[in-house]
């Protein structure tokens, strides 16, 4: 209670200072009646619902602003990079106080933002970088690089890279070329295997070495079946073992899982690793069918970007120490991600791998509950 009064009061002297929305007031008095009838308006817009984790970013990220007296325009675009345009210019139109956005592109919110700069609306990058704009300031996310390097380990651990002078066969999976982070998950997992590669350790037997060559187009489950099924057949349907398929995501390894079970002829079970905890991966994981999921916390990347969010409503700086309460592990970076006008101010939390052994760190975030039979991962709530 008290981080709200503080919050309110913070608000309030602000109300006095910025205009509450685009549209100015006539008065203090009136700005303060809007401020404490209606609270601020935050605008979020996601990229989509079929994609299991924004549906946690949103819904956690509603509950948390409205807990803190704030109206929510939420918004999905269904992977349409043209809707969230609409979306986002809708909420400037609507006369909101703060912009979050996790872009379908990375690349064509440039002009909208322009126009978000213009109203006086702050932008915070969530999730995914948006480039070639000033009007972002700050960039809340994982270490997305680090997502990649955690696959890249957990590959060569189990693998035992290290304890024998066996040769192995490795495919990669990218993400979606609009999406900025699916690069930085891809080169964190190839540069930690590198040397391997470079060693011929590790083959990539289809030849597909670089992001272009592996990415998957919105991120889609079908889309990621089809081209294991293209990679196998041209590449392993001579009896030639894969070892282990580096995914970018659960819904690309949800597709890649499936044209293994159907289409991989081999009598080994190739090593699949995805990204977010996506609840049908979870079963996987118990069933053995995937093997690690790198896990993010949305819940705790809310967290920071709310009081980020509330800070930049108070005309404050947010800096790491102002996020020390949240008991997050999340660093303050300002030299990884530059969107082509500049580096932004990043808050980096920390992902880490989920396997069958530690499927109870999911239950201990809250996020997850055990289902009636103790045997499978559900959604808590
Ligand atoms: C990325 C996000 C990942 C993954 C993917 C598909 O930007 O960081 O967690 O879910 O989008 O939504």
């Amino acid at each position: 209670m008290k981080r709200l009064g503080t919050f309110l009061i913070a608000l309030t002297m602000t109300a006095s200072m910025v205009s509450c929305s685009s549209k100015s007031s006539s008065s203090t008095n009136e700005q303060d009646k809007e401020f404490y009838g209606r609270g601020r308006t935050v605008g979020i817009a996601l990229p989509a619902q079929n994609l299991e984790r924004w549906n946690r970013d949103g819904a956690f990220l509603k509950e948390q602003f409205e807990a803190v007296g704030c109206k929510v325009d939420l918004k999905y675009a269904d992977n349409d990079k043209d809707k969230q345009i609409e979306d986002v210019q809708s909420m400037i139109d609507e006369g909101v106080q703060l912009l979050l956005i996790a872009a379908v592109d990375k690349d064509n919110l440039s002009h909208t933002l322009n126009n978000a700069k213009e109203a006086g609306i702050p932008v915070v990058a969530y999730d995914r970088l948006i480039m070639n704009t000033d009007a972002v300031t700050y960039y809340v996310s994982f270490d997305n690089y680090m997502v990649g390097t955690i696959q890249g380990q957990y590959i060569e651990e189990k693998l035992k890279f290290n304890e024998t002078d066996n040769t192995y066969n490795i495919e990669f999976v990218g993400g979606d070329e609009l999406d900025n982070n699916a690069r930085f998950f891809f080169n964190g997992a190839y540069d930690y295997l590198s040397s391997y590669i470079n060693s011929g350790k590790l083959n990539i037997v289809s030849g597909k070495n670089t992001f272009e060559q592996v990415a998957t187009e919105e991120w889609s489950t079908d889309n990621a079946r089809n081209n294991m099924k293209q990679v196998l057949a041209d590449n392993y349907s001579d009896g030639k073992t894969l070892d282990a398929v580096i995914c970018a995501n659960d819904s690309t390894a949800l597709g890649v899982t499936e044209a293994v079970q159907s289409n991989y002829s081999g009598s080994n079970h190739p090593l699949i690793v995805g990204q977010d905890g996506d609840v049908e991966n979870l079963k996987n994981i118990v069933d053995g069918s995937q093997d690690m999921t790198v896990f993010k916390n949305v819940n705790d990347e809310a967290k920071v970007t709310l009081e980020i969010c509330k800070l930049i409503l108070s005309n404050e700086t947010p800096s790491v120490s102002l996020l020390e309460n949240l008991h997050v592990n999340v660093k303050y970076d300002t030299s990884s991600y530059n969107n082509g006008v500049k580096y932004i101010q990043s808050y980096l939390l920390a992902p880490y791998a989920v396997d069958k052994d530690n499927l109870q760190s999911l239950v201990d975030t809250g996020i997850y509950k055990w289902d009636s039979n103790n045997k499978y991962l559900e959604i808590a709530k």
